[in-house]
């Protein structure tokens, strides 16, 4: 009988999302729904509306994921569910739901925690990565450096001190008004500001200072930068005519500064987290490597920016597809089968797991 089959589950934020992997990392069936564009259309996540439609569609969404990789709840055997972190509200959706299915099918639950899922999923997509890793994590609710040690051993080395980097997009991104250019109307916040940037005519336009560069830690923060586009923005609202839309003529410009000081700004942790990686030997010589995952890593420019960085220092840089980058069950799911290879975390006795809303 197949052995290793773990049917993931993910309600932590605005996606409600169910895959099945098994023990070798194939992805048996998944299924997905996204709430992103009616929380674009409220310029932000409700968290109460969030939690009603996770509500609504969970169950569809696992019965997809199950119809896909035609196997029955016999061939699972375990049920994994991201615990923390995340919208409390959200993750409460998940939680009663795979608990729920956990007793109707006497499985073994698997608590999960969101940015470890991240982490790892980079050993599902690249099968030679092996521990430990340099993990930078940069979405929309988390930014953080991190020695990704084991399964379930995570030394955290530094995270944002405001905003996370898909955040400060989506802000920038709303406050310029993007999604009122008919292309870009479906795009999130940091697809809309890279394909605005992709177009400007002089990049080097506006020119932003780095945040936190005389601090010797792994830190982050992008308040400042977003209070210094701010400026320019209002600036410029002021000065030239704004056009139908609302949004300013030179926001290609604009766009490219923005995300050239984000990229510099990641470049420079990165980089200060590898000096410290290399002085604490934390890391094997032979088996430097960054992985670089959550849904900014979908940015190529900040990709390119940080293969520059993982060059200059002989680490080998391993950047998950976009699908396994963002949001998703099969992240769970595999994070579970990780655990289940190694006979972790796996609880029979479970009804008092609850929600953590704690960082990593
Ligand atoms: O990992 P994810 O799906 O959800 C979170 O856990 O946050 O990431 C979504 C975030 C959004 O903030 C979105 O604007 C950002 O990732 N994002 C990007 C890009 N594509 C998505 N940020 C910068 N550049 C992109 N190309
Ligand atoms: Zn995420």
């Amino acid at each position: 009988s197949k052995r290793g089959i773990i049917l993931g589950i993910e309600t932590s934020c605005d996606d409600t999302g169910c895959a099945i992997v098994d023990v070798e990392g194939n992805i048996l069936g998944e299924a997905l729904k996204s709430q992103h564009l009616i929380h674009l259309n409220n310029g932000g996540i409700i968290p109460p509306i969030a939690q009603d439609l996770h509500r609504k569609n969970i169950e569809h969404v696992v019965y997809e994921a199950i119809k896909v990789a035609n196997v029955s709840f016999a061939d699972i055997d375990a049920i994994a569910t991201t615990v923390k972190p995340g919208l409390p509200l959200s993750l409460l959706i998940g939680l009663r739901y795979g608990k729920h299915l956990c007793r109707e099918h006497k499985k073994p639950f698997m608590p999960i925690h969101h940015m470890e899922a991240h982490a790892l999923t980079a050993r599902m997509y690249d099968k030679n990565l092996q521990f430990p890793f340099l993990v930078l994590l940069i979405s929309g609710g988390h930014c953080l450096l991190a020695v990704a040690e084991k399964v379930d051993k995570f030394l955290l080395l530094g995270e944002s001190i405001d905003d996370a980097p898909g955040e400060a997009f989506d802000k920038m991104a709303r406050r310029m008004k993007l999604k009122n250019i008919p292309e870009y109307s479906q795009l999130s916040g940091g697809q809309a500001v890279e394909l605005a940037a992709s177009k400007a005519d002089d990049p080097l336009e506006y020119k932003f200072q780095i945040p936190l560069l005389q601090y010797k830690d792994c830190n982050f923060s992008l308040a400042g930068v977003k209070n210094q586009v701010l400026g320019h923005l209002i600036k410029e609202e002021r000065k030239k005519d704004v056009l139908a839309d609302g949004v300013i003529p030179g926001v290609n410009n604009l766009c490219a500064g923005f995300q050239l000081v984000v990229t510099r700004h990641l470049c420079h942790r990165v980089q200060r987290a590898m000096e410290y990686v290399s002085r604490k030997q934390l890391i094997p010589l032979d088996k430097k490597t960054l992985v670089v995952s959550g849904g900014a890593a979908c940015n190529n420019f900040i990709a390119k920016g940080l293969t520059i960085i993982c060059d200059e220092l002989g680490y080998k840089i391993v950047r998950p597809p976009p699908k396994l980058c963002t949001d998703n069950g099969v992240m769970i799911a595999w994070n579970g089968v990780e655990r289940w290879k190694e006979n972790i975390g796996m609880f029979t006795d479970f009804e008092d797991i609850g929600i953590e809303k704690s960082s990593p």
